[in-house]
């Protein structure tokens, strides 16, 4: 069997947790495949590496991580490395795709699944039928403009630059992704200014703060590719999880281009970083009871992206669908507290390991 690498950097607060359970269905799709071998290696990252090396991002992290097949992120950051540390732990968040020049960064919000809408604060006919992917670029704009104080600190700025080069990079992995769909699925630019797209697709423009309305008022309105900058993605993101109703649900894939489909005939994987869109949520670390499907999910996107392993990923997002559907619907309805339930963390891996295994 072919052998991939997979570097897991479970990261601070409920990191661990989450992709523990993660890892499980990793290691199962490693025994049950006769073509493929998946060698999992931890490493230090985040605020656990502060306090063992002093710094987030270690050179043996690093380097385990440019020769790695792929990577598996829980979350880094919490109060002990707060707005005063002099090193912070998403300072090795931002450098690590810095260095691996992860510029794509891709959330999927597809609730078109009836399972994922028990629990909407939305009304279900609202949330119903959402399905977009939000493409944010990741590493430009204002997490790495210029910034400084100035005068006696009474004074700073904070710059978003972005150079053609990189705004067309990342229009170009959009018009892949919008592509590669039958029939194409439309883009939204979303930004704060006008700009002009060269592409046969179905292109519309939304200024962010009216999208950040759209998005909880009519979602479907976005259906498609949802094209945006490094912070609008990030809050625009989270904002999403809030149709299916928890931020510990949804997954992403932080790559280096447009993600590669196995159906392709030039499919090449590649690396990249597959992490949940949340936090290392410290008002809930370590009580056992984190939801893990995000990180479930980023897992199933790694197995398609990086490894080319189309069938163990859907195998892996259908075993999730039937964990969370509720009894009526041919599932076990097991979720954790963030969607009113009463299962812990390892629970909900335990039933998703037990609805692969069958
Ligand atoms: P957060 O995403 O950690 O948590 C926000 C809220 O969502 C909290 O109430 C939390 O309990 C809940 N939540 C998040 N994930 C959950 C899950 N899997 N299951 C159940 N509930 C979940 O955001 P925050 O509290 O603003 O940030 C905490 C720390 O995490 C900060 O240091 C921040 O910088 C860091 N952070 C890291 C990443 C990352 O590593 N990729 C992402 C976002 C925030
Ligand atoms: C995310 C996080 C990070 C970001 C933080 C921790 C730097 O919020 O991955 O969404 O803003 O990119
Ligand atoms: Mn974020």
């Amino acid at each position: 069997p072919k052998s991939y690498r997979i570097v897991v950097l479970p990261g601070d607060g409920i990191g661990p947790d989450v992709v523990a359970q993660a890892t499980r269905v990793l290691d199962l799709v490693s025994e049950t495949s006769t073509s493929v071998k998946l060698i999992l290696e931890s490493h230090d990252f985040g605020g656990c590496a502060i306090d063992k090396y002093g710094e987030p991002l270690p050179a043996s992290t690093l380097t385990a991580c440019q020769q790695a097949d792929a990577i598996l992120l829980g979350s880094v950051g919490g109060p002990k490395w707060g707005p005063e540390a002099k090193v912070r732990p998403e300072q090795g968040l931002l450098g690590i795709r810095k260095a691996l020049g992860l510029y794509a960064n891709v959330r999927p919000a597809n609730f078109a699944s009836d399972s994922l809408l028990s629990y909407t604060p939305l009304k279900p006919e609202i949330a119903r039928g959402v399905d977009m992917i939000v493409i944010r670029e990741l590493i430009g704009g204002l997490y790495f403009g210029p910034r400084q104080e100035q005068g006696d600190g009474d004074t700073a700025y904070d710059t978003m630059v972005y150079s053609v080069a990189e705004v067309e990079r990342i229009t170009r992995v959009a018009a892949q992704i919008a592509l590669a769909a039958n029939p194409p699925l439309a883009i939204h630019s979303i930004d704060k200014a006008n700009c002009a797209c060269k592409f046969e697709l179905t292109v519309d423009h939304y200024l962010v703060d009216s999208a950040a309305m759209i998005i909880v008022a009519n979602p479907k309105k976005l259906n498609g590719v949802v094209l945006t900058e490094n912070m609008f993605g990030d809050i625009l993101s989270d904002e999403t999880s809030v149709i299916p109703g928890s931020l510990g649900l949804l997954p992403s894939a932080s790559l280096a281009g447009a993600p590669a489909l196995v159906s392709d005939p030039s499919f090449k994987p590649t690396s990249g970083i597959y992490e949940p869109i949340h936090g290392s949520a410290p008002d809930i670390a370590g009580k056992g009871i984190a939801n893990p499907i995000g990180t479930i999910l980023s897992a199933a996107m790694l197995l398609r992206y990086s490894l080319g392993l189309e069938k163990e990923a859907q195998a892996v997002e259908a075993a999730v669908r039937k964990v969370l559907d509720e009894p009526s619907v041919g599932g076990y309805g097991i979720r954790t507290a963030d969607l009113q339930g009463k299962a812990t963390t390892v629970e909900v891996g335990d039933k998703v390991v037990e609805v692969l295994k069958s």
